[in-house]
């Protein structure tokens, strides 16, 4: 595979990831929040991000697999996926969430269709607040109306790995957020 370029640097995302983890200082001032992440890609935003946050909090997370036929890995970085949206729960949170302040932990917001599901089953159990932190936004490839709460960088429509996020399961341990050049 051809040469990844660094499209955001580890220290402008630990910059960024500070700064969120102050918003939600504020925002919840007095109050604890329960950190819900979505496997496996929002694991090292998670981790970094909580450790930004100074509220009592608690660790949840989420599995999820969508329906339809993926393309190859090849494929997939061409010309992205479009999911049926249709998502099957692998793994759903250990705990009631009635009455708690939820923050959804995405490591980024494509189509928006795993989140626009996510945030319906969630909101059904009447969790007091629910909000959707995302370390990157793609908001060109929306076919939802879904906006983060907390969004760390907005990009292009690349492909991009590290900070979590995968191709075919690799890359997701690279400090820096790269590009996969699509040629
Ligand atoms: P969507 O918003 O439902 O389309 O799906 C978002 C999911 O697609 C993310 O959680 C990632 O797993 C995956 N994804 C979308 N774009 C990228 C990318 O550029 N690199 C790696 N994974 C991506
Ligand atoms: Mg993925």
């Amino acid at each position: 595979m051809a040469e990844l370029k660094v499209l955001i640097s580890r220290q402008d995302v630990a910059k960024r990831v500070a700064e969120l983890g102050e918003q939600i200082t504020k925002d919840f001032a007095g109050q604890s929040v329960i950190f819900v992440g979505v496997l496996k890609g929002a694991a090292i935003f998670l981790a970094d991000l909580a450790r930004q946050v100074q509220l009592d909090s608690t660790f949840d997370f989420i599995g999820v697999s969508s329906y339809g036929n993926r393309p190859s890995p090849a494929n997939e970085l061409r010309s992205g996926w479009d999911s049926t949206g249709e998502v099957r729960l692998l793994k759903d949170v250990d705990q009631s969430i009635k009455e708690k302040n939820i923050i959804l932990v995405e490591d980024i917001l494509d189509t928006g269709l795993t989140m626009t599901y996510l945030k319906k089953m969630l909101l059904a159990r009447q969790p007091r607040s629910l909000k959707v932190a995302a370390l990157l936004d793609k908001p060109s490839r929306r076919k939802l109306p879904l906006e983060g709460d907390y969004v760390g960088f907005k990009i292009p429509d690349e492909f991009v790995v590290g900070y979590g996020l995968d191709y075919a399961e690799k890359y997701r341990n690279l400090p820096d957020i790269c590009v996969v050049p699509r040629e």
